[in-house]
């Protein structure tokens, strides 16, 4: 069932691709909806600040980059606190108790601590607005990978609704969910810009092939990309696929082209690599790298990890099912985003 030639053979490719770009119009969140999202961030931002009068607080994640979709995107802030070191996990921990019963106190609903996670968080949803938030304290890699995605964004127009048809598809499939063993938001934001910059004509560079302009270190991390998204802009002017051309190119590459068994996809390249040369060949405690998925700053993340045997099936299932639907049914729309 391998289709090679990568091109969705449609007589309604038109109307297919008006339809997507209406979705995808309507999953972005609404002028009010950022603006009470803003509101909710300032009101945070007060309550840290006062108990930490040095900190800075950041907001990062997708309401920071460009990249949420409605109904469906929580509130990332983080806590940066001088005195606290990059790899000090067990001090982000202590913080995170802290700002946990500051929440509680400050009359926040649903308030979690999860003072000993990988990276220490404080869940919390704002009970007015029904916002859900997540602190983390000196999450600054995220908050440097948001820029980086929000930089990617600035530069295609398409890239923002491609990443909302993806997630909302993830999220209507039950396949976004990293702790159940599929992927999180922030790994299919990655499969779209990996996509991006491997079409035959590519829709995007890659920014940290490129001569650097930002640079930060992060603990033993040295983050560096170009910025200059100006610039940039017209990257992608060569390429003229379609936004329902590049969905089906997502789903095609996933079912049908995407060695599982050699393959990692990296941004920072713009291009696949092999598992041998991460040394991602072998299971180790709980990370299988059955999806290979390589964050771009923090190179040792396989984002991927979360995968094992049974939902990578779940997974191949439904990227194969998406790819069919759209590359054989009249009007697939209905059936690709059905609640699963
Ligand atoms: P939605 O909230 O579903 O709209 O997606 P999101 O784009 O905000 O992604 P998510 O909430 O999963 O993650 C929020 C941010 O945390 C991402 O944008 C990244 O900046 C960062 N992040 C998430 N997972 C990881 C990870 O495993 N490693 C690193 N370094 N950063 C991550
Ligand atoms: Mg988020």
């Amino acid at each position: 069932d391998r289709q090679h030639d990568g091109r969705l053979p449609k007589a309604s490719m038109r109307q297919l691709d008006a339809a997507l770009a209406m979705l995808a119009d309507s999953l972005m969140p609404t002028q009010e909806e950022k603006a009470a999202q803003l509101q909710a961030f300032e009101a945070i931002r007060s309550l840290l600040t006062a108990r930490y009068p040095g900190a800075r607080v950041h907001l990062f994640g997708s309401v920071a980059n460009g990249l949420s979709v409605r109904h469906n995107n929580d509130l990332d802030v983080c806590l940066e606190l001088g005195e606290i070191t990059a790899d000090d996990t067990a001090g982000k921990g202590e913080v995170a108790v802290v700002v946990g019963e500051l929440m509680e106190a400050a009359g926040m609903s649903d308030v979690l601590t999860l003072p000993k996670a990988r990276v220490p968080v404080v869940k919390f949803v704002v009970p007015r607005t029904g916002t859900k938030v997540d602190v983390t304290v000196n999450n600054l890699l995220a908050c440097i990978n948001t820029k980086l995605l929000a930089d990617y964004c600035a530069i295609e127009p398409r890239l923002a609704p491609l990443v909302a048809l993806v997630k909302h598809w993830a999220k209507q499939r039950a396949v976004n969910d990293p702790y159940r063993g599929t992927l999180s938001s922030y790994c299919y934001v990655l499969m779209c810009i990996f996509l991006l910059q491997t079409r035959p004509v590519p829709a995007l560079p890659a920014l940290q092939q490129l001569p650097p302009t930002f640079r930060r270190t992060v603990g033993q991390w040295t983050c560096e990309f170009c910025d200059e998204v100006e610039s940039l802009r017209g990257f992608g002017a060569a390429n003229n696929e379609s936004l329902a051309e590049l969905v089906w190119a997502f789903f095609e590459y996933w079912a049908w082209r995407h060695n599982y068994s050699h393959d990692v996809i990296s941004i920072r390249r713009g291009a696949c690599m092999h598992k041998d040369e991460k040394d991602w060949t072998r299971r180790i405690g709980n990370e299988r790298h059955l999806v290979c998925i390589e964050d771009p700053f923090e190179l040792t993340h396989d984002l991927g990890r979360t995968v094992d045997r049974q939902t990578r099936a779940v997974l191949h299932k439904e990227f194969t099912r998406a790819a069919t639907l759209l590359r054989d049914a009249e009007d697939p729309l209905d059936a690709l985003f059905a609640p699963y």
